[in-house]
Formats: C-alpha cells, sequence, structure tokens
C-alpha cells in the first residue's frame, strides 16, 4: 500500500465528501460497513441549513448559530461555515440531489428550533440525510481515485516523533497495516455510549478513542446534545427520532391531559434543544408522558420517515400525539481542529460529529451538521495535498473494544453523565471510567474523557447542565487529553474528597 495515500475512516457524509474533495489524490476509504449501511448520516431528518430565502443572509445564520452555542461557538468559524451553505447545496443538486422545491420550483425552505428565518432545505420530506448518503456513495464507488476497504479502524501508526502515519483496521482477513501520508477522521460521533440514543448503536466514539491514546488534545467533550423528541418506544437503545421539523410546522408538546408542556417557556415549541429537552425530561423522570401533538399536520406525506418508524413502533400520528422523551443525538465536542481540520496530531486530521472546530459551541443549531461536515471537507482536502507525503511509521497501542462493559457504560453516562449531572454523580463515573480506560476499553476512555470535562466544568451550559452549578462563568472552551483524565481520575477518590478536590486542567485562554 502506497505512503502517498490518504486514509479516510469512516463513511458517513463526513468521510464520503473528504474522500471525493481529495481526488484525484488517492484514497483509501475505511469503513465498517459497506457503503451506504449503518452510518448515522442515513438517520438524519432534519436536513442542511443553508442561507438561500430572499429574507436570509448567511450572517444572520451564522449569528443563530453562536446564539445557540451559548458563549462557545466560533463566530469565524459559524461566519465560514454559513457562507459555504448555498454552494454546498448548489454541490450536491449537482451531483444529482433532488432537493424538495416549492410549486414554482424553487427550494422549499424548513424552519427548525432557533433558526431565526426559514432556512433549512430537505430532501424527501425527511430522508434529508439518506439522500445525501445516497449520492455521495455513488460518487465514491464511481471514482477511480477512491478505494474502499471494510473494516474496523484499530490503531494509529506514529513515527518517533508522534507523527500519524498510517492505521491498522481489523479486516474478515485479519490486520491490515494502511501506511498513509495523512488520515482524516470521520468517524462520527458517541451517542451510542448511551442507554437511549438516536445514534446506531455503533456510534461509540471510536475515532476519538484512537487519538486520545495516541496523545491527541479533545475540546468540549463534555456536550453532548440530547434531542428532545426521540419516540418513546419503550425499549432502551437506538430509538428512532421525531424530527424537530414537526414542531417547525406547528407540533405542539402536550402532558397525558393535553396540556401544552413548553407553556411559559421563552420560545416554546422553538427554544433551544436543551431547554426543550430538560422541560420534558423533568416530567418523564417523575413518571409522567410527554406527547408531541402533530394531529394537526399531515405527517404521513409530509413526514413519510416519521411515519414509517411510528407506524413500526404500532404508533398512529394520525390518531394519537406520539409519546417522546430526549435521548443523546449529537456531541458538540470532539477531537481539536483548527480552520484546515487538522487536529493536534501532525498527520492528522478529522471531519464530522468526531472533530471539534468550535462551530457548536456548548449547543449545536439543527441541520448544522451535515453542513459542516461538508464546509470543512474541501478546507482539508486542500491542506492535504499542500503536505508532504509521511515517512515509515509504526503501530500504536490496539484499540481494544469494551467486552462485555458496554450495557454498563451505557447505564452509567445515562445515569450521571446525561441530560442533568451534578458532582458525586460525576465523580462516581470517573472513577469507574478510570479503570475501564486503564483495562484498554476503548469505549471507557471516551466515557471517561465526556465525564472527567463535565465533572471540571463547574457551571450550567448549553447542553451541560450542573444541578449542583445552575450558574455561568466566564465562557473557556475546555480542553482535556487522555493523560488529564487519567490523572484527574487519580484524584477524585470517594465523593467527600471529591468535592473538595482542586482543578488539574490547565485553563485555555
Ligand atoms: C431533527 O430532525 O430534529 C434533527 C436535525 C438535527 O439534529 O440537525
Amino acid at each position: 500500500m502506497s505512503r502517498d495515500r490518504v486514509v479516510v475512516v469512516g463513511a458517513g457524509v463526513a468521510g464520503l465528501a473528504t474522500a471525493l474533495r481529495l481526488a484525484p489524490l488517492p484514497v483509501t476509504l475505511v469503513t465498517a460497513a459497506p457503503l451506504g449501511e449503518e452510518t448515522a448520516t442515513a438517520w438524519a431528518q432534519g436536513g442542511i441549513a443553508a442561507a438561500i430565502g430572499r429574507d436570509d443572509d448567511p450572517a444572520l445564520h451564522a449569528a443563530d448559530t453562536v446564539a445557540a452555542g451559548a458563549g462557545l461557538s466560533d463566530a469565524g468559524v459559524a461566519w465560514r461555515v454559513a457562507e459555504a451553505g448555498p454552494g454546498l447545496v448548489a454541490w450536491l443538486a449537482d451531483l444529482g440531489l433532488a432537493f424538495d422545491r416549492g410549486c414554482d420550483g424553487a427550494l422549499a425552505l424548513g424552519l427548525e428550533a432557533a433558526h431565526g428565518r426559514r432556512r433549512i432545505v430537505k430532501a424527501g420530506g425527511d430522508a434529508t440525510g439518506a439522500a445525501v448518503l445516497r449520492v455521495l456513495a455513488r460518487a465514491a464507488a464511481a471514482s477511480p481515485s477512491i478505494t474502499t476497504v471494510v473494516g474496523r479502524a484499530s490503531a494509529l501508526m506514529q513515527d518517533e516523533a508522534g507523527r500519524v502515519t498510517g492505521l491498522v483496521a481489523e479486516t474478515t482477513a485479519g490486520p491490515l497495516a494502511l501506511p498513509a501520508r495523512a488520515v482524516v477522521l470521520a468517524t462520527g460521533g458517541l451517542g451510542g455510549l448511551y442507554r437511549t440514543t438516536t445514534n446506531p448503536e455503533g456510534a461509540v466514539g471510536s475515532g476519538l478513542a484512537l487519538a486520545a491514546r495516541a496523545g491527541a488534545v479533545l475540546r468540549d467533550v463534555e456536550f453532548v446534545q440530547f434531542h428532545p423528541t426521540a419516540i418513546a418506544t419503550g425499549t432502551d437503545g437506538p430509538l428512532p427520532l421525531a424530527t424537530e421539523a414537526l414542531r417547525g410546522e406547528g407540533a405542539i408538546l402536550v402532558d397525558a391531559a393535553g396540556a401544552r408542556v413548553m407553556a411559559g417557556i421563552a420560545g416554546a415549541e422553538l427554544a433551544p434543544r436543551d431547554v426543550v429537552a430538560r422541560a420534558i425530561a423533568a416530567r418523564t423522570s417523575r413518571g409522567e408522558p410527554v406527547f408531541l401533538d402533530a394531529r394537526r399536520l399531515d405527517v404521513a406525506r409530509r413526514f413519510p420517515t416519521v411515519a414509517a418508524l411510528c407506524r413500526a413502533a404500532g404508533l398512529d400520528p394520525a390518531l394519537r400525539p406520539i409519546p417522546v422523551r430526549p435521548a443523546a443525538h449529537y456531541h458538540m465536542g470532539g477531537l481539536r481542529v483548527d480552520g484546515r481540520g487538522r487536529s493536534s496530531l501532525p498527520g492528522l486530521w478529522a471531519c464530522g460529529e468526531v472533530a471539534a472546530t468550535g462551530l457548536h459551541g456548548a449547543n449545536r443549531l439543527a441541520s448544522n451538521s451535515l453542513l459542516e461536515a461538508m464546509a470543512y471537507a474541501p478546507l482539508i482536502a486542500a491542506d492535504i495535498e499542500a503536505t508532504a507525503p509521511a515517512g515509515p511509521g509504526r503501530a500504536g497501542p490496539l484499540s481494544r473494544p469494551a467486552a462485555g462493559s458496554l450495557p454498563e457504560i451505557r447505564a452509567l453516562m445515562e445515569a450521571e453523565v446525561g441530560l442533568v449531572r451534578h458532582e458525586a454523580g460525576l465523580a462516581r463515573a470517573v472513577r469507574h471510567l478510570a479503570a475501564l480506560a486503564r483495562a484498554g476499553a476503548s469505549e471507557g476512555i471516551v466515557g471517561l474523557l465526556v465525564a472527567a470535562a463535565a465533572l471540571e466544568r463547574r457551571e450550567s451550559r448549553g447542553s451541560h447542565w450542573r444541578a449542583d452549578h445552575p450558574e455561568q462563568r466566564a465562557p473557556r472552551p475546555t480542553e482535556i487529553t487522555l493523560g488529564q483524565a487519567l490523572a484527574l481520575a487519580e484524584t477524585v477518590a470517594d465523593t467527600a474528597s471529591a468535592l473538595s478536590r482542586s482543578s488539574l486542567l490547565p485553563e485555555v485562554p
């Protein structure tokens, strides 16, 4: 395998868009499943936010993004991504994506929470992710510069100086070493670490674990967004989603008696996601069910994916409100990257949900994620093109899955590192997850990083709500490495001493 190759890990929107933008550079795309399968992109019911309407402007889109980010979004990044929106929609249309249009042939623009304008571009009503995935996977399969390897990334290769020089993938034929001039992680999020999630089960932060073991710096990892309206099917694990666009079009949240759950709360159904999610959780945690009443919308026609998911769960949204509950949905934090998608490790880039560009801050604005991945893909490709091929490397420690401990990690993350957090619970999670991380479990590593950063953020901001610290402090991002998280765990003894311990993490200016 040539060292001139670029290895891209992950075949959702971020991986596929990066691989396509790298053409004609040779790319090996490492994917856990055949192209088009088992990726969170396919589940995205929202759309792509883009300032296309006559009343809109990228500056307004950027301002909404920054406002949702609760003090931690980078305004420059928000502007750059918002400005790219209309051009990226045109790029997808050129690749053959049939966006939803009005009678006049113009793009139909939807509304979602915390957007000040109608700017959500969609395909198939609520099937945008699947449509984007289809066109990108088709283009990648037809591209002579992209070779696909089905396998799971198990370790990064590094040279003596720490530069990433390739990747080891576990395939059905055994471990495969892939030397590369650059590695791009596009491995998605970590919702699968929670007992209830809108993500595929395999979304357990595998890319974060690989990079953290290699010494990478992570940013804002404590910020996990809970989607307010997963469909409460009564089961654990991945839950089907009732898209926020339903609320954008007038669906309301009600209790069992039909009374409005969001009455008296600023923004009501279209308040920021964390606000809506906590309002629902306040009821469901007392055993009071909450429902999304979409009876006055034509769900079957306008939201065919939601209609099919309801049908599969034995629900009919035309007849009865849909039972809903919050579930882990999106990870705002991730591998710290700069404006070119470079991580702190030379030779390693990251794109999409695994990366923390500074766009989302403490709370992602709906339908900004497909957009962000596509906006960074060409920046990453241009940067890699300008870098020299790497020298030889050796494999770092191999990643091990958390044999048998995933159900335990999921229960712990849900209970202690979920929508509402407090010091004692986070300290308990840190101690437990550190033991699993030391034993080499990659899911333990990721859980530990999230719990440690959450323990260190003694304030409430965006998606991170500390019951013991409802106040806000001066906004600052969190940066953390695996070494720092493990060192922090050493200091977190039993609950009482955890309450008086001083911070080990350095302040970020
Ligand atoms: C949704 O459709 O509600 C999800 C969209 C998103 O998370 O951006």
